[in-house]
């Protein structure tokens, strides 16, 4: 699968340990950077993450800050992504099975590598839970109540 990647300064070490995952479970991915600890704002990486989520060009995305949590803001505000924040194995595997998350969220500087990186594999393999698909339903259907233009 092709996966989208991307973090801003606080993420961007965890970003480069899970592009090495990403290439060990055989998925390819596209860095959208940042490409350095440099000072950088989140939006300007999540939104072309969460861009190339929505179109399809990548059917998966990943983004990294230092909490994951402005990241997480800004990919959720563009239609089709559901972006989740999550912080355990647990989390990474239900925000799969319940919520179809299409863009795994992490904090670079809450989490361990070997830790994250096994998020990120549970989160890949786990296939969505059908029954949970109304509820998914729901998150589209609020979507297009406040949609004024297409992705
Ligand atoms: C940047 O210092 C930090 O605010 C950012 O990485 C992130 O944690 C924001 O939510």
């Amino acid at each position: 699968m092709k996966v989208a990647i991307g973090a801003d300064h606080g993420g961007f070490a965890l970003k480069e340990e899970l592009k090495k995952a990403l290439v060990n479970l055989g998925h390819d991915f596209v860095d959208y950077g940042t490409g350095s600890e440099l000072s950088v704002d989140y939006p300007d990486f999540a939104l072309p993450v969460a861009l190339a989520v929505a179109s399809g060009e990548c059917p998966k995305g990943i983004l990294v800050c230092g909490t994951g949590i402005g990241v997480s803001i800004v990919a959720n505000k563009v239609p089709g992504v559901r972006a989740a924040l999550v912080h355990s194995i647990q989390t990474a595997t239900l925000a799969a099975e319940h919520n179809d998350a299409n863009v795994l969220v992490l904090g670079g500087r809450l989490l361990a590598g070997a830790l994250a990186a096994e998020m990120v594999k549970v989160w890949l393999a786990t296939p969505f839970d059908q029954r949970h698909q109304r509820r998914v339903d729901k998150i589209s259907a609020v979507e297009a109540r406040f949609l004024t233009k297409k992705v």
